[in-house]
């Protein structure tokens, strides 16, 4: 298992800087906690500061939990989807109201570097994907197993924007039919493999599993649903003249989170930091691979917060 390396953080610490005062007790919300690397800094510069972490998956609880204990008790920690974010504030913290929230989406080093959950095509292990392991989802494997062509090349497709999704999908449903269910996640990257002519893979200028691995893991997780409800909650639980700051790795992820800024820009709740998203540096897309795809966008509320349920909003 790999240490996670916290990308873009001081791009995150500078943007804090500029709203946020030093010497006042503020709460601070990380909706994804992950191993604790942004929290870790962020309580460490704010020593007035407090912290909820909110994450879906017990290891990741667990590494955090190691790794903030010396805050003590100005961090809490809650096993929960960030789409669930105002339910699981205090009513104290709820009246506090946040300084700041922060989305780092997607999954952690310690997720992609641990075999057993199945979310790599460079370590074998069982096609699992779920971030939350205690609960009932369907595992990736079910996917493989039980989606039938249409819909499987629609996942593909459209959360993978997999080019070849019809023809991978194809394949697997043929694998099944001759009861070879691929079932871990070599057996599915050799499938991919066996599908794609070699020249295909070639121009693909990427690893040929990519694409379905990530497109699965969406679907698992339905991480493109849960964003818009996890904003509004955001919005709801921040108090006016904070910041809610989003890392996103994917054009699905960005595309989302540019339209919500933008609808709250256009209902003047705020303003968008800058137009265009923040990248990392060269220095540090050379040092964390993680970073490459990175793209940091933040939303400033206005210091009057409007209540958007009053103008049409579609939390509750
Ligand atoms: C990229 S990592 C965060 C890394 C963290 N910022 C750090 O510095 O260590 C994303 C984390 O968010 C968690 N996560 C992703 N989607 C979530 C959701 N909808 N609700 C709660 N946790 C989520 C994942 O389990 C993972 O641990």
């Amino acid at each position: 298992m790999n240490p996670h390396v916290p990308v873009m953080l001081s791009e995150i610490l500078d943007i804090l800087e500029l709203h946020v005062a030093k010497d006042r007790a503020a709460l601070f919300i990380d909706a994804t906690l992950g191993g604790g690397g942004h929290s870790f800094a962020i309580l460490e510069k704010y020593p007035n500061m407090h912290l909820v972490g909110f994450d879906q998956d017990e290891c990741a609880r667990k590494l955090a939990g190691e790794r903030l204990v010396e805050f003590g008790d100005r961090v809490r920690i809650v096993g929960e989807n960030f789409s669930e974010m105002p339910d699981f504030l205090s009513d104290s913290e709820k009246q506090e109201g946040a300084c700041g929230v922060l989305f780092d989406l997607g999954v952690s080093n310690m997720q992609l570097t641990t075999p057993e959950r199945g979310f790599s095509y460079q370590n074998d292990g069982p096609l699992d994907m779920r971030m939350n392991t205690s609960s009932d989802l369907f595992r990736a494997v079910d996917i493989v197993r039980e989606y039938d062509e249409r819909e499987l090349t629609r996942i593909f497709r459209d959360y993978g924007e997999e080019r070849h999704a019809f023809a991978i999908a194809r394949s697997i449903v043929r694998a099944r039919a001759s009861g070879n269910v691929p079932a871990t996640s070599m057996e599915l990257t050799s499938l991919i493999r066996k599908t794609l002519p070699a020249p295909v893979q070639r121009k693909m200028g990427t690893h040929p599993a990519r694409r379905v691995f990530q497109a699965l893991r969406i679907a698992v997780n339905s991480e493109l649903d849960v964003i818009p409800r996890g904003l509004l909650g955001a919005y709801e639980v921040t108090r006016g003249g904070g910041v809610i700051i989003v890392i996103s790795y994917h054009s699905l992820e960005d595309r989302i989170v540019k339209r919500t800024f933008r609808s709250w820009a256009d209902e003047n709740y705020g303003h968008m930091l800058i137009r265009k998203p923040t990248l990392p540096t060269d220095a540090e897309r050379e040092s964390n691979r993680s970073s490459r795809s990175a793209k940091l966008r933040a939303f400033i509320l206005n210091d009057i917060k409007e209540d958007y349920r009053g103008s049409g909003g579609t939390l509750r």
